[in-house]
């Protein structure tokens, strides 16, 4: 059993400074509140499982970007899964699983735009699909799958016999990124940092081969291993090992601008990929893209993500931790590594059996 607040109490981490470099647990700043009741429409939530994402640490930067920066003394913006408590509203039962925009603290009132489907795409609330675990709906299931799904196939668009190569391959996207290029018939090489990520690459997700970026010469292996050049680098990394693939691009070949989480902490820029003449002479493409964008097709691309998973052909990878206290501290952890495979909170067990 977990942390589970106080009857009356919503237990909240809020942004307490705007962070210069890493974070740190000083970065947030625990709050009580009381339990929000939901209105007329509404419903109430009980957040079970919170996300943590690398892409958090940019919504922390006071600049422009695909989403507002979150305010300071604002609760930490993040999806959550979780089970509807109170409900006035006909599409929700109490007993329903459902993800959303919860953030980080124990009961949410989805704002009407998030309910309706009308607002941000990327922050609606819906239901975690009939047979599913419930957190499978922040990883697998959820923007984590759908980002591996439609940056592989739609930008990077595989076709049979292709060398795929997959940068921070076994995280959340990056492990299922992989799995589904070898769904489509590629080759797929990963890179991840440590010998017991690569061995899990290789003998539990079937990869063809992995590098270990901490302790191999990326660009060495990638001449041995892709002797025919990559026809499609899917990155999350950014840095060094975006320029070590570059230099590697087959004819034609794609780069998947996913993330790039070497840069996120960086307090000034590093320089740009030395290596981009490549894509002149190879007539290779790189292209960035937010999951966002493929919000009207999120339910056919979901359904075939469970469909894979149901039947063997992708592995569910979870690292879940333990507590509401422990949540800065998760985060903090994905910009060293700490995780293997899609790393979720979990603060609270279902209240409603
Ligand atoms: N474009 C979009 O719409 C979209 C949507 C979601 C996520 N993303 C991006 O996708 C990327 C992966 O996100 P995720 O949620 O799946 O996280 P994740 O991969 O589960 O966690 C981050 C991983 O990054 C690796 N890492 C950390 N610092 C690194 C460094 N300096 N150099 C190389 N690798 C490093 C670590 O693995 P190692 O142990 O291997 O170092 C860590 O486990 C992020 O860049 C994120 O911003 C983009």
């Amino acid at each position: 059993m977990t942390n589970t607040s106080a009857s009356n109490i919503n237990q909240q981490w809020r942004l307490a400074e705007r962070p210069t470099g890493m974070l740190d647990e000083s970065t947030f700043a625990r709050h009580d509140e009381p339990l929000p009741t939901a209105g007329p429409g509404e419903i109430l939530v009980r957040n079970c499982y919170l996300s943590v994402d690398p892409a958090m640490r940019g919504w922390l930067n006071d600049i422009p970007s695909y989403v507002p920066p979150v305010q300071i003394g604002a609760v930490m913006r993040a999806h959550t899964v979780g089970q509807v408590v109170e409900s006035n509203h006909p599409r929700f039962t109490p007993g329903d699983f459902v993800s959303g925009p919860g953030d980080w603290q124990d009961y949410y009132v989805p704002r009407q735009e998030a309910l309706s489907g009308h607002g941000d795409p990327g922050f609606a609330v819906t239901q975690v699909p009939p047979g599913a675990q419930p957190s499978w709906s922040l990883g697998v299931l959820g923007l984590t799958g759908l980002t591996a799904y439609f940056g592989l196939l739609d930008v990077g668009r595989p076709h049979p016999g292709d060398t795929v190569v997959v940068s921070g391959a076994a995280g959340a996207t990056g492990s299922v990124v992989a799995q589904i290029a070898k769904i489509a018939g590629c080759r797929v090489i990963g890179i991840a940092g440590g010998e017991d990520k690569c061995r899990w690459l290789t003998d539990d997700l079937g990869l063809d081969a992995a590098i270990d970026y901490k302790s191999e010469r990326v660009r060495r292996r990638l001449r041995e291993l892709a002797p025919n050049g990559i026809d499609v680098f899917f990155d999350n990394v950014g840095g060094p090992i975006l320029d070590a693939a570059i230099a590697r691009i087959a004819q034609g070949g794609r780069v998947v601008l996913c993330g790039a989480i070497s840069m996120y902490n960086a307090t000034a820029l590093p320089p740009g990929p030395a290596t981009y003449v490549q894509l002149i002479g190879q007539r290779a493409r790189m292209e960035g893209f937010i999951v966002f964008d493929y919000a009207d097709q999120y339910d056919i691309a979901t359904q075939r993500l469970f469909d894979w998973v149901n039947d063997g052909r992708l592995k569910v990878a979870e690292d879940i931790q333990e507590g509401f206290d422990n949540i800065p501290a998760a985060l903090i952890g994905l910009y060293s590594g700490a995780n293997l495979g899609k790393r979720v909170v979990h603060i609270a067990d279902p209240p409603i059996a």
